[in-house]
């Protein structure tokens, strides 16, 4: 392929990734969206390997079909409440690849470069390799705690901030060593930089706390996306460049936007510094009150007896997969003139969107499923909220409570409705790990069990009303 065929081929590929970025802003057109992903990816993916560089093609084979396969395969399998994890773990290749294309790029020098050229060159690699080794034990950490392999508690170890910064004087040092050395001498100083920013990444994560992974996963994000440009400038390939910039910065975006939508402070979120509160909080992680159990039949009453509902899912309902039996309700509430809404927080579930996607793929329509700030002035004038599988975005000591570890993070503002039922299999606590005092609330019921299993009693019940109405209409 000429050069010129494969330039061509690389900006089609950019608009359609700036295309896709645009369509994943909204549910409507998110999987056009991702259509236009994947075009990019493989024409990008064919131009390269048709491009002038290439030469083994059987090695190149050799790599990518087994990767397709077992991509395939993992992603086809992976439930959405583990998206997460897979992200993590993806974020941590694009770290590793970073980190060996620049040890690779490094033993193989550019030949006919102006001392200057040679100069910003070996700074790229240098820079690459730690954003990428920083990337990749980050992710790694990040794929165990979200995996529950690893505490979600912050590790909050004696002067960490200083044992950091410690770790950046090490590479600084290390770099001078690097950029001084003749020929490929600096192996030894790259290779003991990425050991250091490898700690450096475990270090940052690791003193993260549970309420604050979803800032880490985007930032990991954002990081993984600025490995990729730095792969792209030491091997001089724009697409790369440009496509890393695209995932660096949307990263950055979306972490800053969660962070607002949290109440956190983005800098200190990323140097492990809010967290703090979580492991030596005083908030109490045991049931601290007394809560009132319902049934089914007295949540159906409820429900029959309401002009006004708001569901609030949560993770629970993602893991329970009760989404269809959720829409079915829904549906039997709307027809009968009922005014049914969902109230998403930003943060609800395990990723960014997690209850939208839900919530779509059951086909709840879109212009009932409002967001966080659009709906909490309403709860005060609601009959029932049905909080379903969900915990710490409905936490009222993240408003009451000063010392808990969610403190100032904006929550769903459920317990001003009339009646709360809280649908989970005990009061034990969500994944911040904070007693939720809703539970103890005098108008809020404790409805236990399986997310699932009651909603699709709940569901039974209405359709066997609705069953007898038409004959009662006929009796009359
Ligand atoms: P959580 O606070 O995690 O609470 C979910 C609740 O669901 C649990 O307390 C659990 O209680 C219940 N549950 C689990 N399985 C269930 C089932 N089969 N049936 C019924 N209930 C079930 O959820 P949330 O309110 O959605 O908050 C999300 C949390 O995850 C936040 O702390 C957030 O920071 C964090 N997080 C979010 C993300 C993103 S980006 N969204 C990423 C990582 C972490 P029982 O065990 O008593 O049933």
């Amino acid at each position: 392929m000429s050069t010129n065929l494969v330039t061509v081929a690389y900006i089609a590929a950019i608009v359609l990734f700036i295309l896709s970025l645009g369509g994943l802003s909204n549910q409507e057109t998110a999987k056009r969206g991702n259509l236009y992903g994947i075009i990019g990816m493989a024409l990008a993916i064919g131009a390269t390997a048709l491009g002038a560089g290439i030469t083994h093609y059987g090695a190149l084979v050799a790599v990518i079909v087994p990767g397709v396969v077992i991509g395939a395969f993992l992603a086809s399998r992976v439930e959405m409440t583990e998206m997460p994890e897979l992200v993590a773990v993806l974020h941590s290749f694009v770290g590793l690849a970073a980190v060996l294309v620049g040890i690779g790029n490094y033993l193989q020098p550019e030949s006919g470069l102006s001392s200057a050229e040679a100069t910003i060159h070996m700074i790229e690699i240098y820079v690459g390799v730690f954003i990428g080794a920083v990337t990749f034990t980050g992710s790694v950490i990040a794929f165990g705690k979200l995996k529950a392999i690893i505490s979600s508690k912050p590790l909050t170890l004696p002067g960490r901030h200083l044992l950091n910064i410690g770790l950046l004087i090490g590479t600084v040092v290390l770099g001078f060593v690097f950029m001084n050395a003749a020929g490929t001498a600096g192996l030894p100083a790259l290779l003991g930089m990425s050991g250091l920013a490898g700690l450096l990444g475990m270090h940052l994560v690791a003193a993260i706390g549970g309420a604050d992974m979803p800032v880490v996963i985007s930032m990991l994000n954002s990081y993984s996306g600025w490995a990729a440009a730095a792969a792209g400038f030491m091997l001089s390939n724009d697409l790369l460049i440009v496509t890393g910039a695209l995932v660096g910065s949307s990263g950055a975006i979306l972490s800053i936007i969660m962070c607002q939508a949290m109440n956190r402070s983005f800098i200190s979120v990323i140097l492990g510094g809010f967290g703090q509160g979580s492991s030596a909080g005083s908030s109490s992680t045991a049931p601290s009150g007394k809560a009132t159990a319902t049934s089914v039949a007295e949540t159906v009453e409820l429900l029959n007896d309401a002009s006004s509902v708001i569901i609030t899912p949560g993770y629970g309902m993602a893991v329970a997969q009760a989404q269809h039996a959720v829409a079915d309700i829904t549906k039997i509430l709307r027809d009968r003139g009922t005014t049914v809404r969902f109230g998403i927080h930003p943060v609800a579930g395990r990723l960014p969107g997690h209850m939208n996607v839900l919530l779509a793929e059951a086909n709840v329509p879109y212009d009932i499923v409002l967001e966080m700030d659009e709906i909490n002035a309403d709860f005060s004038h609601t009959d029932v909220v049905l909080v379903i599988g969900a915990n710490d975005t409905v936490n009222p000591s993240a408003l009451e409570d000063p010392t808990s570890p969610i403190a100032g993070m904006p929550v769903l503002e459920v317990w001003n409705a009339a009646n709360v039922i809280v649908m989970k299999r005990s009061l034990s606590v969500g994944y911040a790990g904070v007693d939720n005092p809703l539970f103890y609330k005098d108008n809020s019921l404790m409805l236990f069990g399986d997310a699932k299993a009651n909603v699709s009693a709940i569901l039974a019940e209405m359709q066997k009303t609705e069953a007898k109405l038409p004959a009662m209409a006929g009796q009359r």
